[in-house]
């Protein structure tokens, strides 16, 4: 018996295969030199990079939010379409760079079908709104015969692309956002835009913006006025967070046990907001939750981009037209380290353990800006130590998903209090009688021996005599097929394009008893 147990698993929902979501943004190189990149010995006859697809496709990721984040706030969809000879090239006014227009929706609808992910399309409200979305609507997914649908047609892709979920805007609440709005004013515009947008398709899954974390000013007040007024519209409102490491640079083990309890931010996030929308739908007398799209989360060394950002306005000087707007620059390519990985996998967890309310999730980004597959110019692509327990929850994480008692030393936090050192969730697909345990050890000084009860799955108890032969767990009918540890004695360490494998999964020794 181990220091910790976990059993007595109580159901959430079923597992939305949307849960492992990613985002692909026209932001450094995650577009130019990540998922396209001609010339490269994989590139295929797109441009875009094979052995970046086959790592995409190893991931699992299941559907891929696009084209931002804060650069669709003032984007033209429309030049990202037609001959690639004749697309302007613009400024991006959210990262300060040089869009080409190589890629659009069309040519990310070709990548889509090639990675196997569904498209979730973010439309500008920034500098754009209810038009736009609406023309941009009738381009992707309208029947040919129409204008704009024929342009589409013209343009390559005679089938309607078919993209069901569309987020209205990103990050509205936020000062740096285009085109940025109060909560009203975002209220009355996302109202106006889903109403137009459900009068063009009935069947649409549209996403609100909700705050850009859960530390805004308007959180709460955001949420509360958005779904209110457009409850009838809406079927999501999105959740943002990024976590860090505040002393990666001090290297203090208090603020690394902070960050490896994280994830006790994102619970309340998620609790809140469930909470604003239930709020919404009595208020509005309706029969249907909205749920939570988490359409960006992950860690993100944030200081770094701050320090970026500060260096380039110092270093452009006080004259005019010499601000430097570089083409696919490198921004954001946090390396990530054995730590990162834990957090990564703990927030993994508490997106299973929410599933119920948390419908539909995008870890931010894929390739090259605070990503899990890193991609060198011209050069190979490599996974990152925060790929693996992505990719794990997204292989393995099916059926339903069990939230389980965890009685676990604590360990102390100064943001959250006391927490418990070890958490967990269970998943469990009935029909294949396939399941997953992901357990993570948030403890910054400690390990911790863990037992496992999983007799209160559902069929798996009482059963325990046909699976002697094969090792039980907790007296149960389960045979352990597969079990890996990601761990390093250096929670610093880090894989490289020099070093792809220094820090990946390891065989785990498990006793199975009766
Ligand atoms: O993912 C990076 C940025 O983080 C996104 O563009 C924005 O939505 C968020 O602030």
């Amino acid at each position: 018996m181990g220091d910790t147990t976990i059993g007595s698993l109580r159901r959430v929902a079923d597992v939305p295969e949307r849960l492992f979501g990613s985002f692909v943004e026209h932001l450094g190189r995650c577009v130019y030199g990540g998922i396209y990149e001609p010339g490269h010995p994989s590139a295929d006859e797109d441009g875009f990079r094979e052995d970046v697809l086959d790592l995409v496709r190893e991931l699992g990721v299941t559907c891929v939010r696009y084209p931002g984040g804060n650069f669709v706030s003032n984007y033209n969809w429309e030049d990202g379409t037609g001959p690639r000879e004749q697309r302007p090239v613009r400024r991006d006014l959210a990262w300060h760079q040089t869009e080409t227009n190589e890629i659009g929706i069309d040519d990310f609808h070709r990548w889509s079908l090639k990675a196997g992910t569904e498209i979730m399309l973010a439309v500008n409200m920034g500098t754009r709104g209810l038009k736009a979305a609406l023309d941009e609507l009738e381009y992707v997914n309208g029947a040919p015969g129409t204008e704009l649908a024929d342009r589409r047609v013209a343009n390559g892709i005679p089938e309607p692309m078919d993209v069901r979920m569309w987020c209205i805007g990103n990050e509205m609440d936020g000062p740096w956002q285009v085109g940025h709005m109060t909560p009203d004013e975002y209220a009355d515009a996302v109202e106006k835009t889903a109403h137009a947008m459900k009068l063009a398709e009935s069947g649409l899954e549209l996403v609100a913006c909700g705050s850009s974390s859960a530390h805004m000013p308007t959180f709460g007040t955001w949420e509360r006025t958005v779904l209110t007024r457009a409850y009838q519209y809406l079927d999501f409102v999105s959740a943002h967070a990024y976590y860090f490491d505040h002393g990666h640079k001090t290297r203090s083990r208090e603020q690394m046990q902070e960050f490896l309890a994280a994830a006790e931010d994102m619970t309340t996030f998620i609790d809140t907001v469930a909470a604003c929308a239930d709020k919404a739908r009595e208020a509005n007398h309706g029969d249907r939750d909205i749920a939570l799209s988490f359409d960006e989360w992950g860690v993100w060394y944030s200081d770094a981009w701050n320090e970026q950002e500060a260096a380039w306005k110092a270093a452009a000087g006080e004259g005019l037209h010499h601000e430097p707007w570089p083409k696919a620059p490198h921004l954001l390519e946090d390396v990530y380290s054995a730590a990162d990985a834990v957090v990564e996998g703990s927030l993994m967890i508490t997106l299973l353990k929410h599933c119920d309310r948390v419908r539909s999730a995008s870890r931010a980004q894929l390739v090259n800006v605070i990503a899990p597959i890193m991609a060198e110019p011209n050069g190979p692509a490599w996974r990152q130590t925060t790929f693996y327990p992505f990719a794990e929850a997204a292989h393995h994480a099916k059926g339903d998903a069990y939230a389980p008692q965890i009685d676990s030393p604590l360990i102390h936090t100064e943001a959250y209090g006391d927490v418990k050192a070890v958490d967990a969730v269970v998943t469990w697909d009935g029909e294949s009688r396939e399941g997953l345990v992901l357990i993570v050890n948030r403890d910054a000084s400690h390990a911790h021996d863990v037992s496992i009860d999983l007799s209160s799955l559902p069929g798996v108890a009482g059963e325990a005599s046909e699976a002697k032969a094969e090792g039980e767990i907790g007296g149960a009918c389960v045979k352990v097929t597969h079990a890996e540890i990601l761990h390093d004695d250096d929670i610093y360490r880090t894989n490289t394009a020099a070093e792809p494998d220094a820090v990946t999964p390891q065989p785990l020794d498990m006793t199975a008893n009766g």
